[in-house]
C-alpha cells in the first residue's frame, strides 16, 4: 500500500496535532464539521484518513460509535495506543480509503474525512466507496486545503503593497511533494470533487470556505496578509447527502 510518505512523517504529525488538532483544526475546521454532522449520539461514523485518531476520539466523546481508517500503519499504531490508554471503544483499521473491503459490508450513518481527501491518491474510487458504505440519506463531510494553494506561490507587490496569488495550473490534476512534510498531496480543482460526488448519487448540502486568522501558528498582524487570506480562504468543507 503506497502511503504517500506518511509513515516517515507519522511521529512528527502525531506531535503536531496531538489530541485536539492544530490551531486551525481546533478553532476553525472542527467546530464547522461538528455543526454539519449535527447530533452524533448513537450514530455509526467512519473516519477516513483518520491519522492519529484525535478527531475520532472527539466524535466518540459526542457519543458516536466510530471506526477510524488510515493508510499509515504508524499513525494507526499511535491511534490504537491512545485508544488503549483512554479505554476507548473506537476501532482503528489500516486500509486504503479507496478500497474498503476491510469493512466487510458494514454501513455508516456518516463518513467524515478531516483534511485527508487531498492526500488520498484515488479520490474518485474513495467517493464511490463512501457512497457504498453510507446508509440512504447518510452524510459525507470532508475538509480539504483550498486547492488554490499548493500549486501556487504568494507574491508581494511592492508598488501596491498587496499579496497576490501566482498560479499557473489550477485546472489540472497534479501530484506534488509537500515541501515541509515530504508527503504527497494531490491537487484537483474543486469541480473535480463536486463532479465525483454528483456522479455517485450525492446531493451537495454544504460548501464552506474558511479563512484563518493564523499564520505559522500565530495570529496574523500583517494587514496585507490578513486581507490576502480573507480573499483566498485556506480551507474548504463540503457536506453531501447520499440519495
Ligand atoms: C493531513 S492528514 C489528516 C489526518 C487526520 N484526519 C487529522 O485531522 O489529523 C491526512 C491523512 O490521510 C491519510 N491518507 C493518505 N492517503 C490515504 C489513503 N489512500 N487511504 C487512507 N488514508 C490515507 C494519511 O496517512 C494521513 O493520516
Amino acid at each position: 500500500m503506497k502511503d504517500g510518505g506518511r509513515n516517515a512523517f507519522a511521529k512528527q504529525y502525531h506531535e503536531l496535532v496531538g489530541q485536539q488538532g492544530d490551531l486551525d483544526m481546533n478553532s476553525i475546521i472542527n467546530p464547522e464539521i461538528f455543526r454539519l454532522l449535527g447530533d452524533c449520539r448513537g450514530k455509526r461514523i467512519l473516519g477516513l484518513g483518520c491519522g492519529n485518531g484525535y478527531f475520532s476520539f472527539l466524535l466518540e466523546k459526542k457519543w458516536a460509535k466510530v471506526i477510524g481508517i488510515d493508510i499509515s500503519s504508524k499513525l494507526i499504531s499511535f491511534a490504537r495506543e491512545t485508544a488503549k490508554n483512554m479505554k476507548s471503544k473506537t476501532e482503528f483499521l489500516i486500509s486504503d480509503a479507496s478500497s474498503l473491503k476491510i469493512l466487510k459490508g458494514q454501513t455508516f450513518d456518516s463518513i467524515v474525512s478531516n483534511m485527508a481527501f487531498m492526500d488520498i491518491e484515488d479520490i474518485e474510487k474513495t467517493i464511490k466507496e463512501c457512497a457504498k458504505y453510507l446508509v440512504k440519506n447518510g452524510v459525507l463531510v470532508f475538509s480539504i486545503s483550498n486547492p488554490i494553494y499548493g500549486i501556487s506561490e504568494r507574491v508581494f507587490d511592492k508598488e501596491t503593497k498587496k499579496y497576490y496569488l501566482k498560479t499557473e495550473k489550477y485546472g489540472s490534476n497534479i501530484s506534488i511533494k509537500n515541501k515541509n512534510f515530504g508527503t504527497i498531496f494531490h491537487h484537483r480543482p474543486i469541480g473535480f470533487y463536486l463532479d465525483a460526488l454528483i456522479k455517485n448519487g450525492f446531493n451537495i448540502t454544504a460548501y464552506q470556505e474558511l479563512s484563518t486568522p493564523y499564520h505559522q501558528g500565530e495570529i496574523m498582524k500583517d494587514k496585507a496578509l490578513i486581507s490576502y487570506k480573507k480573499e483566498f480562504p485556506s480551507f474548504l468543507i463540503i457536506g453531501a447527502r447520499k440519495e
